[in-house]
């Protein structure tokens, strides 16, 4: 736990984050996933709760456990995260998308074990809700706030996707910095707006990295 008690300057502040992967099932037994820790939206959930918000934290598998003062609500999937994420930020002020969603789902997974057949094997993938952009197309009030990993062109491509998605802005990292991103306790992350316009952060602990994203949502809020 934090050592001295921060400031509680989000106090009467309700914050809904998601965090981890999301595994898509092909049969009861094999699934598709990806490699993320969850330790970025841990991280956004424990920061929160320590400076006083109301913390609802929506994730995928992890190996983390509950954090004392947050409600956690626990998933599989993206269509389990796509309906627990909109139920948990109706009354929301502020919505920190860092899940790596599975873009896709297979289209009719087997209800029972597929056995294994010779030769090659063919699924069949449909497009999952975006979450992000289902929030960003009721926002209200609130402060949106999404997670992109990008290996090129990485600021364009998450302004466009702040544009699309109608978030607030989008923190931009890259899978190739050693120690950051999946699995890492640190992170280097650029802040990128829908107009393009972008402010690179140090690499620091997933912790600060969440200070500073709070601080960001904040300052949208104007306050
Ligand atoms: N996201 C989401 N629902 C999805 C996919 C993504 O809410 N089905 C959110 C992520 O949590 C993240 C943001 O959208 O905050 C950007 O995710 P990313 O995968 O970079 O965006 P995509 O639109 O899926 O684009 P890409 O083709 O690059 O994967
Ligand atoms: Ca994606």
């Amino acid at each position: 736990g934090l050592l001295s008690s921060p400031p509680q300057d989000l106090a009467g502040v309700r914050v809904a984050v998601s965090a981890g992967p999301t595994r898509e099932y092909l049969d009861p037994v094999r699934y598709i996933s990806n490699p993320s820790s969850g330790k970025m939206g841990f991280a956004v959930a424990e920061v929160a709760r320590a400076r006083g918000a109301d913390v609802t934290l929506v994730t995928g598998p992890v190996g983390l456990a509950d954090l004392p003062g947050v409600r956690t609500v626990r998933v599989e999937s993206a269509l389990e995260m796509h309906a627990a994420m909109l139920e948990a930020a109706r009354d929301a002020n502020v919505v920190v998308m860092t899940a790596a969603v599975a873009d896709y789902r297979a289209a009719d997974p087997a209800t029972e074990k597929r056995p294994k057949t010779p030769g090659d094997v063919t699924v069949t993938f449909t497009p999952n809700p975006d979450i992000l952009a289902a929030l960003g197309a009721e926002k209200g009030e609130r402060v949106l706030v999404g997670f992109a990993m990008e290996t090129d062109a990485g600021v364009a491509r998450a302004a466009e996707k702040a544009r699309r998605k109608n978030a607030d802005f989008i923190l931009l990292n890259y899978p190739t910095k050693v120690g950051t991103a999946f699995g890492g306790d640190d992170n280097e992350v650029t802040l990128v707006r829908a107009d393009g316009s972008f402010e690179a952060w140090p690499r620091v602990s997933k912790r600060e990295v969440a200070s500073r994203l709070l601080d960001a949502a904040l300052a949208v809020r104007g306050g």
